[in-house]
């Protein structure tokens, strides 16, 4: 089914009128990649947010294991169930009408084997209303990507930094700044193409590179500190919205400060109720 003809219908506020929205599709983000139009690219955890994400027009939301960082305060992504992503991943789907909802498949829940990966993915589906999957690590990781493609469900890869990895690397430090590893991750993201991914996301790496990859591979390639000479871009919502104070990476533009808008409304907030301004009497019954 092409772009065009993936219509649905959503309800709009009042109940009895319906409002057509066009699904972005993995067909539309290929079709985007090809007229050289920017893909557009967040996470997102919740419902609420996803809403307000998906109301303001990006084309895809990542439920990311981030979550684990960012929702759960871990230190890193590895703790997060698939238990977890399935309910993060349910509450975003319920509130999203037209951005395409990837979500990730979690450490530990498909480097078994390719069996595990698709009993993973098909609760993932079949739970939260997921549309794709994405998956870190290139070649070793390819049977288990051609078996969840051959049930149909579109792979998202994702290359370079991959956090699942933390601790064999020991660190994140930009990724494939030597020549060895940036031919290999060349050839994976062409291995992952053949294998029928949808699309790749590729973190952290020399943005050179990073424009060789877009140029090799004809899917698109999706960029978290990788530069600007790719198909699109996606960074963590919380990142973006100053939600979170303490990472602060080269590649992160902060387009708000919410972790002050937040901290004076709650203080105001705070203030009103011990001064007995809150509430008044034209908010009471
Ligand atoms: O989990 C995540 O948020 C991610 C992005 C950083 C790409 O994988």
């Amino acid at each position: 089914m092409g772009a065009e003809t993936f219509v649905i219908f959503a309800k709009t506020t009042r109940m009895s009128s319906y409002k057509e929205i066009k699904r972005v599709t993995t067909h539309t983000l290929q079709e985007m990649k090809n007229r050289g139009e920017k893909i557009t690219m967040l996470t997102a955890y919740d419902f609420s947010l996803a809403k307000i994400v998906d109301g303001a027009g990006i084309d895809a939301i990542l439920v990311g294991d981030s979550a684990s960082n960012v929702m759960a305060g871990h230190e890193t992504t590895l703790p997060i169930t698939l238990d977890q992503m399935i309910y993060h991943a349910a509450s975003v789907v319920r509130g999203v009408s037209r951005a395409l909802v990837v979500v990730d498949l979690p450490f530990g829940s498909y480097q078994g084997n390719s069996s595990e990966a698709l009993r993973s993915v098909i609760r993932i589906m079949k739970e939260a209303g997921a549309h794709a999957i994405k998956m870190e690590g290139g070649r070793e990781i390819r049977e288990s990507v051609e078996r969840v493609l051959s049930s149909g469900v579109p792979v998202m890869g994702h290359l370079g930094l991959t956090p699942q990895s933390i601790y064999k690397f020991g660190t994140y430090v930009v990724r494939a700044k030597e020549e060895q590893e940036a031919a290999r991750l060349i050839e994976d993201a062409q291995i992952l193409e053949d294998c029928g991914c949808f699309a790749i996301v590729l973190e952290k790496i020399p943005a050179k590179l990073a424009k060789k990859v877009a140029q090799s591979v004809q899917i698109p390639i999706i960029g978290i500190g990788a530069g600007p000479d790719i198909d699109g871009q996606i960074l963590v919502l919380h990142d973006l919205l100053g939600i979170n104070q303490e990472f602060n990476p080269r590649f992160l533009r902060r387009y708000a400060n919410i972790h002050q808008v937040m901290t004076e409304a709650i203080q105001h907030y705070v203030r009103d109720v011990k001064e007995g301004d809150f509430p008044s009497e034209k908010e009471s019954y």
